[in-house]
This record gives C-alpha cells, sequence and structure tokens, in this order.
C-alpha cells in the first residue's frame, strides 16, 4: 500500500515527481523517495512526509527522468535505509506490493556477494535485477532484466525501474498492483493512481496485470511477457464533464443503477447476493445485506474478502456478486471478485474512484461519487455507501415487485431527508464534543446495536480504534451476555444505538444488563424519545426519523464522537498511525 511514481520527458522531473507523490500520499506516509537521472542517478530519501522530502531535494534539477515513492511499511520499519527508491549500483527501483519469497532471493543474492542495507522486499528486486544484468554471455538491456527478474518474482508488485546505463527508459511491470501511465505534451507519467498526474494530463493506458514495458522521451511500448508488443488503447478521463454524461437522468446514481446490465428477467430469477469488502465497506455490506433481505428477498450474504478469497466458497455462477469499495483498489477485495468471477458470477462494483481497478474488472459500476476522501478514515465515503446501498435495494426490489412503488415512494422521502438531518446533527456537534472529552482518558469502549444499528456499532468502534487508539468492540447488542459482559466495569463505556424501531424495547433491555454492571451508557435516540434518558448517562440525540434511514444518522453521531476524542487526545487525525487509506497488499 504504497504509492509510486515515475516521470520521463522534457520538464524538470523533481517537481513532478514530488507534486505527484502528494496526490498518492493517501496511500501510505511515514517515508518517501525519488531517484533522478542528473548526469548518474540521484536518490534522495527520508523518513517523513512528501513535504519532508522536499526539504532534502536539491533546489535546482535538470533531470529529465525520475522515479519516487511513498511508503507505508510492511517488511521492515518506517526509517530512511528502507525507503524507496532501492539501489544496487547502477538500478534504482521503487515497488508497491509485496514479494513473497523475497527470503529466498534474498539468501540466493547474499550468497552471490551482495549486501543488503535495508530490511524490504523490494531490495531483492533492485539486486536481482542488477544481477541479471551482469551476464557474462551478452548483457541484458533493462526491459530485458526486468522480464527476467519478475519471472522469479511471487506475489505482487507495481515497479518502475532505472537504469544508469540507459538514462532515458524508465522500465515497469504490475501484477497485482494497479499502475497506469499518462500521455501528456511534455512528457509521460506512470502511478500507482491517475490522480497522481490528473494535473498533467487527463489521457491514461491502464497497465494490466502481467505487463511490462517502457518509456522513453518518444515513445511508450507496452509488452506480455513472451515479449509481444501490445496495442494499448488510450482512456481519456473525463471526470468534469458531468451533465454531459448523465444522459438524460436525473442522477448518476439513477443512471448507474440502470446500467447494471442485469435485465428484469434477470433480476426476477436472482435467488442469491453476496456482498464482498474490507474494513468500513465491509460494515456498509453489513447494513446492504439487512437491505436486500427486506426489500429485494434476496437471500444475501457478506464476506470479508479477505477472508472469502481463502476460503471454499459454494457458488454456481447465478449469484451476483457486490464488491464494496471506496478506493477500488483494496488487493483483497480485488482477489476475491477475480475468485467469485472465476465461478462465472457477474459483479457490481460500489466504487468512489472513477478508473480505480474495480471499474475495470466488474460486469458494472455504481459510483457513491462523494468526492475525494483525504483523511485516511472513512467518513463521507461510508454514508454514501449506505445510500448508495439503499438505492440499489429499492431498484432490485422494485423490479422483483417485493416492495410496492408507495413503499419505494416512502423510503425515497426519507432519504431525502437525510442531508438537512444531517445538518441538524453537525449543527448539535458541541454537545458530541463534550461527551467526547468527558470519555477521552478511558481505555475500553463499547458499541452495541441491533439491526440495522448492528453495523453502525461496529463502524462507530472501528471509527473510534482508528484515529483515536482506544480500543473499542462493536457488539450485536444481543451477544453481549454471551462473554462480553465479564468485561464491563465502570471504566467501560457503553455506546447503546437505541434509536426508534422494532428492536427498541430489546435495546432497552440490553442497556439495563449494561447498568446492572456499573458501566457509563452513552445512547444514541431520537430527539422525540423522552423515556431513554431514565436508564442511561448521557444522551447524543438525532432527529426523528425512520427507522430503516436512522442508521445513517447515527453514524454521522459516531463519526464525530471519535473525532473528537481523537482531538481531545491529540491524535493524528487525518493519518492514523499504522495505517494507508488504500490497502493495495494482502
Ligand atoms: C476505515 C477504513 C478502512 C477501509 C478498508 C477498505 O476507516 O477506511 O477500513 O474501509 O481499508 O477500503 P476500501 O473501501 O477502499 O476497499
Amino acid at each position: 500500500m504504497c504509492g509510486i511514481v515515475g516521470y520521463v520527458g522534457k520538464e524538470s522531473a523533481t517537481p513532478i515527481l514530488v507534486e505527484s507523490l502528494k496526490r498518492l500520499e493517501y496511500r501510505g506516509y511515514d517515508s518517501a523517495g525519488i531517484t533522478v537521472f542528473n548526469g548518474s542517478l540521484e536518490t534522495f530519501k527520508t523518513v517523513g512526509k512528501i513535504a519532508d522530502l522536499e526539504d532534502i531535494l536539491p533546489e535546482e534539477t535538470i533531470a529529465n527522468v525520475g522515479i519516487g515513492h511513498t511508503r507505508w511499511a510492511t517488511h521492515g520499519k518506517p526509517e530512511t535505509r528502507n525507503a524507496h527508491p532501492h539501489m544496487s549500483s547502477c538500478i534504482s527501483v521503487v515497488h508497491n506490493g509485496i514479494i513473497e519469497n523475497y527470503l529466498q532471493i534474498k539468501e540466493m543474492l547474499i550468497g552471490l556477494g551482495y549486501i543488503f542495507e535495508s530490511d524490504t522486499d523490494t531490495e531483492v528486486i533492485a539486486h536481482l535485477l542488477n544481477y541479471k544484468m551482469q551476464s557474462e554471455t551478452k548483457r541484458p538491456d533493462l526491459l530485458t532484466a526486468v522480464r527476467e527478474t519478475i519471472r522469479e518474482l511471487e506475489g505482487s508488485y507495481a515497479i518502475a525501474a532505472l537504469c544508469s546505463d540507459e538514462p532515458e527508459c524508465l522500465v515497469f511491470a504490475r501484477k497485482d498492483s494497479p499502475l497506469v501511465l499518462g500521455i501528456g505534451e511534455d512528457g509521460y507519467y506512470a502511478a500507482s493512481d491517475v490522480t497522481a498526474f490528473l494535473k498533467y494530463t487527463k489521457d491514461v493506458v491502464y497497465i494490466d496485470d502481467n505487463e511490462i514495458g517502457s518509456i522513453r522521451p518518444d515513445c511508450i511500448e507496452v509488452f506480455d511477457l513472451k515479449g509481444n508488443l501490445l496495442t494499448k488503447e488510450t482512456h481519456t478521463i473525463e471526470w468534469d464533464l458531468e451533465a454531459a454524461e448523465k444522459a438524460g437522468y436525473e442522477h448518476f446514481m439513477l443512471k448507474e443503477i440502470h446500467e447494471l446490465y442485469l435485465t428484469p428477467e434477470q433480476i426476477k430469477h436472482l435467488r442469491r447476493a453476496t456482498i464482498i469488502a474490507c474494513g468500513t465497506s465491509w460494515n456498509a455490506g453489513i447494513l446492504g445485506k439487512y437491505l436486500f433481505e427486506k426489500l429485494t428477498g434476496i437471500h444475501t450474504d457478506i464476506e470479508t474478502a479477505s477472508e472469502f478469497r481463502y476460503g471454499n466458497p459454494v457458488l454456481c455462477g447465478e449469484e451476483l456478486t457486490i464488491a464494496i469499495t471506496q478506493s477500488g483498489e483494496t488487493a483483497d477485495t480485488l482477489a476475491a471478485v477475480r475468485s467469485s468471477k472465476s465461478y462465472g458470477c457477474r459483479n457490481i462494483a460500489i466504487t468512489n474512484v472513477v478508473g480505480s481497478t474495480i471499474t475495470r474488472e466488474s460486469d458494472s459500476v455504481v459510483y457513491t461519487r462523494a468526492g475525494p476522501e483525504i483523511g485516511v478514515a472513512a467518513t463521507k465515503t461510508f454514508t454514501a455507501q449506505l445510500i448508495t446501498l439503499y438505492m440499489l435495494a429499492i431498484h432490485l426490489g422494485r423490479a422483483r415487485g417485493v416492495i410496492s412503488a408507495e413503499e419505494a415512494k416512502n423510503l425515497i422521502v426519507n432519504i431525502k431527508r437525510l442531508p438537512g438531518q444531517i445538518q441538524k446533527i453537525l449543527n448539535r456537534k458541541e454537545e458530541i464534543r463534550e461527551c467526547a472529552e468527558q470519555f477521552a482518558d478511558m481505555k475500553d469502549y463499547f458499541f452495541i446495536g441491533r439491526y440495522l444499528n448492528f453495523p453502525i456499532a461496529l463502524e462507530g468502534a472501528l471509527k473510534l480504534k482508528e484515529i483515536s487508539y482506544i480500543h473499542a468492540e462493536g457488539y450485536a447488542a444481543g451477544e453481549l451476555k454471551h462473554g462480553p459482559l465479564a468485561l464491563l466495569t465502570e471504566e467501560t463505556p457503553v455506546v447503546a444505538i437505541a434509536t426508534m424501531g422494532h428492536t427498541y424495547d430489546k435495546i432497552l433491555s440490553n442497556i439495563k444488563e449494561v447498568k446492572a454492571r456499573n458501566s457509563t451508557v452513552i445512547a444514541v435516540a431520537n430527539e422525540d424519545d423522552t423515556e431513554i434518558e431514565k436508564y442511561v448517562d448521557v444522551v447524543l440525540r438525532i432527529p426523528p426519523s425512520h427507522e430503516m434511514t436512522s442508521p445513517v444518522l447515527s453514524s454521522v453521531v459516531l463519526q464525530l464522537l471519535a473525532y473528537y476524542t481523537a482531538l481531545a487526545k491529540d491524535c493524528s487525525i487525518d493519518k492514523p498511525r499504522n495505517l494507508a487509506k488504500s490497502v493495495t497488499v494482502e
């Protein structure tokens, strides 16, 4: 989950590499580095953010070729020696991914006399490349050496490499990690994500798995692993042509739901759906399961992608899979989708990132269009995923005749009320801040909810632990008595989502169980609920709302609770320790 960039062209490479790396910082930010060709290969790297890298770069450089990297540590601590690029005499390499057999390769190279300076898996690529280029018979060029090197690598990689013997050539290769090229007027770009170079060009070429190629000042060439030259299509990113793209629909979401490529007949005959996701997206997926089963009558499973990909899914190919991924690049989600597609399943992707890998590997895509999310902790994109799931479930439910036009309309009216209701919560955020500050010193928290509020409890706990580093557990409220009650003390605040709905009485009973153990209860409840304050210590209010849509409101309250707790603890809110926005390694 690092980001790589490269540039070959007429412009000065260093500022372009730095600017591009800044755009990729969401992928990792514990250390960064660049190599530019300035008569010889010059490498600069440091622990810290891209701004720290800028501080150590020379003011002027005339280099027109370079590669760069922003790191999120997997193998080896965040130290300068582990930062990329990694060098082996005339070679410099940046890499995103994980080389699974690096220890065997490292042992072999140490036997040959190579000295390793880092603890990373990537350094083996640099030395192996160097070794391949030392061939006694015929010294191969960089492209051939990279091809021979990647044959020996197991795992995932997007690589960019430079060699001082071929100063105007950047060689790249990809397997299971994203890589895209940009074609500008004054140069060519390579990066993990188009946003890196969107400022310079909107013309892009997506590199697929098992492709390798070179960028020189006058051309880009892409080959398969056998050395056959490939004809690659150039795509133009048109993210700002919104109106023209809506094709008569009022909203993108409606247009995209109509593009599901499922005929009414296919929708009617759907028997099973499987939602695949990780982290926050997985929490959204649990809500999706409940919505699908209620509104569409389709049996729906929810799977953690990292488990699904190594499990033994029983699929006959007629199931619909729905992959939820904000970034569209999560390695486990992509692998799980590939696995389900190998059974013949049709996949719908719900993602926020136009042009991401998942969009190119799915049968249809519904964009959440929440806009770029920079903070590592997902917030607005979670809300957008929930809304997308409501809309999808309503659409399929109507097409299958499970819900009436009246029911669909009523739900949509309630969904449309959400922005105004969220604004009311934002207006009362000081109450949430006070509550957060009161309990910021606690070591453990519990979050409980039932039915549609259960995934919101999970997400509330995830948000809190992610940015405030407080241990927090989300639980289905009815499960407390099956173990976790043993952990409750006066020092364990329990956040109970107790909004109006058919499980309200049940959660009240759970709250009483908790109070009987002397724990503090913070309830999330509706403004018009006058009963709740009899039983709890603090009430965080949401506007009166429909049972089906109130989870969206409760989730905003819990996001703010996590935010203010992290603020009170002076944590690094936008860039929490050990985490990266896009998890492109497994
Ligand atoms: C938590 C968070 C992560 C992501 C997870 C999946 O705030 O952001 O748990 O939800 O890494 O990422 P996507 O949705 O990009 O597949």
